[in-house]
């Protein structure tokens, strides 16, 4: 099998990093305070097995019980044991396709058979395949907004397919935060519905290492079954919990990245690249007729910006680029022209 490729994470910090989505924001100042005041005593003890503190902080924020939030080693930890839970030798785990790389990796490490389910693509829309949710397969995964296109699905789409599916529904909305809508009214309505949260993009703490579930109870106790004992430490506690406490700070961050957003789509567009309508933290930018995304990326690399380049069916022509500060969108977008007039410029 092949194993999950992450994107470069360069020990240079002077590279204008747009290649892993990370949000250009620190986290919240309580963040670092609530690090900062962890003792030796808290260190020297095992942490609360089931995050307590952050699962009120959850519950609190999104208007649920406690016991539907299931606190995660990061989004990934979820994705891991939702698939480990459901999913072995013969099932087959369906995705939309493009979407997380990840998918027919922790796929493979079951045994299960991938199932991937191509994405209907017509210029900059992304049409999802009819009859989704009549699949025969133990678990689908569905990315919305989705990765790496920044394209929503909506709620009524998303409502059929969960109506409809048999199986494990996992709806992961690790980049929702920058979205106008989020399928969490639908949880308390399909039992067999887990979303999936991060705090790695919309809070600033990839660093960190956290991520939640949202289910009904009795879905939630059943994978807490298949994870370790203790996923999250005592100080991604503190700092997760901080995060999500401060949601004033969330939000004016998340409106600075959609704002940048609009910018460098409309100068994306004004240079002749092709970009979907995002609803993310980054935009999947189809490079104009001419020029070869690979070698863009190549050229960008050397002027010390990174972006994400995908050897993969139906990607070669783009590049996925994280939303930035304003200053790093404008770097990026006068190496983009530079590069653009010189390929236009005769030899
Ligand atoms: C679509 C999608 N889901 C889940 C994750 C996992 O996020 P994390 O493990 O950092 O919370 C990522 C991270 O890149 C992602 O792109």
């Amino acid at each position: 099998m092949h194993g999950y490729t992450p994107g470069e994470q360069p020990a240079d910090v002077s590279v204008v990093k747009l290649n892993t989505n990370e949000n250009p924001y620190p986290p919240s100042p309580h963040v670092l305070s609530a690090i900062r005041s962890i003792t030796a005593e808290q260190l020297r003890r095992y942490p609360s097995p089931d995050a307590r503190d952050f699962r009120q902080a959850a519950a609190a924020v999104h208007y649920v019980e406690p016991d539907m939030i299931m606190p995660t080693n990061g989004g990934d930890e979820l994705l891991s044991l939702v698939v480990r839970a459901c999913a072995g030798e013969n099932d087959r785990v369906a995705y939309l396709d493009p979407g997380y790389s990840l998918y027919p990796v922790l796929a493979n490490m079951q045994a299960a058979t991938p199932m991937p389910m191509a994405y209907e693509i017509c210029g900059q829309e992304w049409r999802v395949p009819k009859n989704l949710g009549d699949l025969n397969a133990a678990v689908l995964l569905i990315v919305n907004p989705n990765a790496p296109s920044g394209t929503l699905i909506d709620l009524a789409t998303l409502e059929d397919i969960a109506r409809r599916f048999s199986g494990l529904l996992l709806i992961d909305e690790a980049y929702v935060d920058f979205a106008p809508v989020s399928a969490i009214s639908l949880v308390k309505r399909f039992s067999n519905l887990v979303l999936l949260r991060s705090m790695s993009k919309g809070y600033g703490l990839a660093g960190m290492r956290f991520g939640y579930g949202i289910a009904q109870a009795p879905l939630i106790a059943e994978l807490y079954k298949v994870r370790d004992s203790y996923p999250c430490d005592v100080i991604s506690i503190a700092a997760a919990t901080a995060a999500i406490g401060d949601q004033a700070y969330a939000q004016s961050i998340w409106k600075k990245v959609i704002e940048q957003r609009q910018w460098l789509t409309s100068q994306l567009a004004a240079l002749g690249f092709g970009v979907p309508e995002s609803h993310t933290n980054f935009v999947l930018a189809q490079v104009p007729a001419g020029m070869d995304a690979a070698s863009l990326y190549q050229q960008l690399k050397v002027r010390n910006i990174l972006v994400r380049y995908f050897n993969l069916p139906r990607l070669t022509d783009k590049l996925r680029i994280t939303i930035g500060t304003p200053q790093q969108n404008k770097i990026l977008m006068q190496a983009l022209a530079e590069l653009r007039d010189r390929e236009n410029s005769p030899a």
